[in-house]
């Protein structure tokens, strides 16, 4: 499994140098300041030992996750468009379930042993960061509400600042429109808090893109 491990780190690596630079070249000012969302109940109380921007492994742990694997990546930028290096970016999410390993998660759908549920890394000079991780599932919120697939995001810069967000995914447009949290934010921004996933032939696995102007 470390085998696995340290080939997989390796391909990201050389993957990530070539997005880097059509990411930053892509960047002109269509891109808008990112919307700001709540936390949430369920950032965790206790963090996991193993701290890593791979969710998919928890340390020597012999099963990967469950769920489709992707890998969500970005640059996070200020408003003028400068990179922030060195920021911390942490994302919290359910396991494909829908389960958090939270107490207080109400769902009762089944929790993943083998699924980290919360990572971090540092962005580089670039402000580049990069999460491997697994799709989340929707849960119940009431009768009348699910709550679509997303991941939590915190971001926080040096000055201790924080800057927290949701990521949704375009392949659940239906559960996106009927949505009470992504619905607060104005019809126009919502696409800039979410991702599309795109097959990465090399990788094997679907990438989602999500750069943060904050
Ligand atoms: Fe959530």
């Amino acid at each position: 499994m470390k085998v696995t491990r340290r080939i997989f780190l390796k391909q990201i690596q050389a993957f990530s140098v070539g997005y880097i630079t059509l990411t930053l070249a892509q960047i002109n000012k269509k891109y808008n300041v990112t919307p700001q969302q709540i936390e949430g109940p369920f950032y965790p109380v206790k963090l996991p030992l193993d701290d890593d921007n791979d969710l998919t492994w928890i340390n020597d742990q012999k099963q990967q996750a469950l769920g489709e694997k992707i890998i969500i990546l970005g640059n996070i930028l200020t408003q003028e468009y400068q990179p922030i290096p060195a920021a911390k970016v942490e994302i919290w999410q359910a396991c494909s379930s829908g389960r958090y390993n939270h107490p207080y998660d109400p769902n009762n759908a089944p929790i993943d042993p083998n699924f980290q549920g919360w990572g971090w890394m540092n962005t580089n000079e670039d402000g580049f960061y990069l999460f491997k991780t697994v799709k989340p599932g929707g849960y119940p919120v009431t009768n009348d509400w699910r709550r679509p697939p997303h991941i939590h995001f915190k971001v926080t810069l040096s000055n201790q600042e924080e800057f927290i967000t949701q990521l949704y995914f375009s392949e659940e447009a239906k559960l996106n429109e009927t949505d009470k949290i992504l619905q607060r934010i104005p019809k126009n921004q919502q696409s800039l808090v979410i991702t599309q996933l795109i097959k990465n032939e090399r990788l094997k696995m679907r990438v989602g893109k999500f750069n943060m102007i904050i």
